[in-house]
């Protein structure tokens, strides 16, 4: 049986600004079961980070989540204040991002944040907060752990920088993590290494993860699940080996015309003539129609919704009932 931790519905982030309001993300809806990685892809400004803002609640005004649903193991966590939501996040929501000193304070030792971490989650004492820290050290593979635990975050390289904001994020033993470009900033031969940890460590613990990256060789190595996200819709979501292997979606067909390696992920997101369009200048319908070498009519004035094909969901009209040949 599948336990269902994070739930997405309809959800819906607007950016008020002096153009008017701008819908960044317009009817997104996913779930991550206990354990699952469900991988976010698709083009810069797509609105995989806006999605993962929206879930940990630091959309920040000129932005706000305008509707929708997001719920942690069926409880609704897009309405609560944000003292409680400062709570959820950290305890029971964890984060990593691109660059690890987002998430490390360079002015303090790496065990003291992660023994705070601890602490403040659980009523273990220092010395065994302290012990504690020392294993998730050990266990995200940083050398002599015992010592390092008292550097400084600049003392560690980039790639083991980001092996401590993951012992950081799981210390607090969270439910779920969202992981946004963790491994964009580290050097290609780290990057594998550090998705494959986070793989092994949230499987093991049964962590549910939202892992947002444009780079499709981590999806491959990594996830269970990808959506595929272009102007704040999801095109197709589904597992992996259908999504990534046999896409549907004409973008995603595009996206994954062959499968890449980790390093030429730039290239292929040119491959698709065109490019996504701004906020400001959605067409209506498909918002994918002014690039979409199936296009069609109907294309042009109806918006596709999401529809079952084998095991995935896309939202295209040429899966939908009426089809093309409507
Ligand atoms: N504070 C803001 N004000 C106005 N628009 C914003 C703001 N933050 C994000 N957006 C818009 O929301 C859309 C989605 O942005 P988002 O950062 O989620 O994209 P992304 O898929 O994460 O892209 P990237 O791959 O570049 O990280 C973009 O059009 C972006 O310009
Ligand atoms: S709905 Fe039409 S424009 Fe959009 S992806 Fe499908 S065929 Fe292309
Ligand atoms: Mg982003």
């Amino acid at each position: 049986m599948t336990e269902t931790v994070l739930s997405v519905r309809d959800l819906r982030v607007v950016f008020e600004t002096r153009r008017g309001t701008l819908t960044a993300i317009d009817g997104v809806s996913f779930d991550i079961a206990r354990g699952e990685i469900l991988g976010v892809v698709g083009e810069s400004g797509a609105g995989k980070s806006v999605t993962g803002s929206a879930v940990i609640g630091l959309i920040d005004p000129p932005g706000r989540i305008a509707g929708g649903e997001i719920r942690l193991r069926g409880e609704r966590i897009d309405d609560l204040p944000p003292e409680k939501m400062r709570r959820v996040r950290g305890r029971r929501i964890g984060m990593i991002f691109q660059d690890p000193l987002t998430s490390l304070d360079p002015l303090y030792r790496v065990g003291e944040q992660i023994v705070e971490t601890i602490r403040t989650h659980t009523d273990l004492s220092a010395k065994a907060a302290r012990a504690r820290a020392i294993d998730l050290l050990t266990e995200v593979g940083i050398p002599a752990p015992e010592r390092r635990i008292d550097g400084y975050p600049h003392e560690f390289s980039g790639g083991m920088r980001q092996r401590v904001v993951i012992a950081l994020a799981l210390a607090a033993e969270p439910e779920l993590i969202i992981a946004d470009e963790p491994t964009t900033a580290l050097d290609v031969s780290v990057q594998a290494q550090v998705i494959t940890l986070l793989k092994r460590l949230c499987r093991e613990r049964g962590t549910a993860v939202m892992l947002v990256t444009h780079d499709m060789g981590v999806i491959a190595e990594a996830a269970d699940r990808v959506a595929v996200m272009y102007s704040g819709r999801i095109a197709e979501i589904g597992p992996v080996a259908s999504v990534v292997r046999h896409p549907h979606h004409p973008y995603a067909r595009g996206l994954m015309g062959a499968i890449p390696t980790l390093s030429d992920t730039a290239e292929r997101l040119t491959q698709i003539p065109g490019a996504m369009p701004r906020l400001t200048a959605i067409p209506p319908g498909c918002a994918f129609n002014p690039r979409c070498p199936s296009a069609f009519a109907r294309c042009r004035t109806e918006r596709p919704e999401p529809v079952a094909v084998e095991r995935t969901r896309v939202a295209c009209h040429l899966y939908d009932a009426r089809g093309e040949a409507a």
